[in-house]
């Protein structure tokens, strides 16, 4: 097996707050390899987002990286001078941020902004700078490139931002890309075709991507493996054809079936809520909301436990406990 292009080890991060600290992310481990697109998939506020800032090392203050390691090509992000981190960011690892106008330069136009890209990355000149630039901008759905180009980000609707900032993020095809709900803003149409730009980036030399997104039919569409995150945790970790046929972890299963699915009308959501950081229930986190729990699961805390890359924190997983009272 190769070494992967990026492994976090046991990623946690923390905010403190009025309640005390929580751990936004907590203990997260994963690996990216090359050529594979890794889905990080959770309800909102599970850390997804954090657990890329911790990457990147953009955790936004008062949030801090308390512990963990993230090796790239075996060097650790979090532990290296400040002014190697920004050598690689934008460069050899770039991200999609959530949040495209907070990236965004507002006053240089689109084009200028991906062909700075192109210029200082890939050393093309000016004119095929903003030849390059147009061309990206076309392949990331944006239309009428040739005019678009010399628009400024307040010009630009939300979807055309969040096209521009993947234009941008490719651009300098790094070797790890993290997308942050890449698509969520966009149409199917044009969702699928960033897909496929994602999944054209990587085909091409030592690269790989995380995706990351609440919504697990995007993940079935692209992804090679996925993690599922529940409250700031990993509970489950596996291939994707794995997680989609046989899901072990209730809260994966629950996922799955709040799928929207052609000819059935209404679709199961999981019952409750996301527990509070600051106010986590004991054991198991998920045990408030799952229909398998029993007594131990609230008192104690699984392991991310398994074999041959299927994980799973949980107690009784997979289709062996499927039959127990209340089953999913
Ligand atoms: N500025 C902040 N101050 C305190 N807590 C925060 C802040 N930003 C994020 N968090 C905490 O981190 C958790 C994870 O946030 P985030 O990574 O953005 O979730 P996701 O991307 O999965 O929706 C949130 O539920 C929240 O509790
Ligand atoms: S450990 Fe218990 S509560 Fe947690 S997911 Fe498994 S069965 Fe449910
Ligand atoms: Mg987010």
């Amino acid at each position: 097996m190769t070494a992967p292009l990026l492994e976090v080890r046991g990623l946690t991060t923390a905010f403190r707050t009025e309640e005390g600290e929580i751990r936004a992310v907590d203990g997260v481990s994963f690996a990216i390899t090359s050529g594979k697109i890794l889905g990080l998939v959770g309800e909102s506020g599970c850390g997804k987002s954090m657990t890329a800032l911790s990457i990147m090392r953009l955790v936004p203050p008062p949030g801090r990286i308390v512990s963990g390691q993230v090796l790239f090509r075996g060097r650790d992000l979090l532990t290296m001078g400040e002014a190697d981190i920004r050598s690689l960011r934008g460069d050899r690892i770039s991200m999609v941020f959530q949040e495209p106008m907070s990236a965004l330069n507002p006053v240089f136009s689109i084009g200028d902004q991906v062909a700075e890209v192109l210029r200082v990355h890939r050393g093309l000149d000016g004119k095929e700078a903003m030849g390059e630039a147009e061309r990206l901008l076309e392949r990331v759905g944006i239309p009428d490139p040739a005019r678009r180009i010399s628009d400024y980000p307040h010009q630009m609707s939300g979807g055309m931002q969040q096209r521009a900032l993947i234009a941008m993020a490719v651009a300098c095809e790094p070797e790890v890309l993290l997308a942050d709900e890449p698509t969520t803003a966009l149409d199917v149409t044009v969702q699928a075709q960033i897909l496929r730009l994602v999944e054209a980036l990587i085909s091409e030399g030592e690269r790989g991507a995380l995706l990351i997104t609440h919504d697990l039919g995007v993940v079935a569409e692209v992804a090679d493996a996925v993690c599922v995150m529940y409250a700031g945790s990993v509970v489950e970790a596996a291939p994707v054809q794995d997680l989609f046929d046989d899901p072990g972890h209730p809260y994966t299963i629950g996922l799955i079936q709040s799928l929207p699915t052609p000819g059935r009308r209404s679709f199961h959501a999981i019952p409750g809520n996301v527990p509070d950081l600051a106010d986590l229930p004991a054991g198991c986190r998920f045990h408030p909301r799952c229909p398998r729990a029993q007594k131990i699961c609230s008192e104690r805390e699984p392991d991310l436990d398994g074999t041959a890359g299927r994980l799973v924190r949980c107690f009784y997983p997979g289709r062996e406990h499927a039959a127990m009272k209340r089953m999913i």
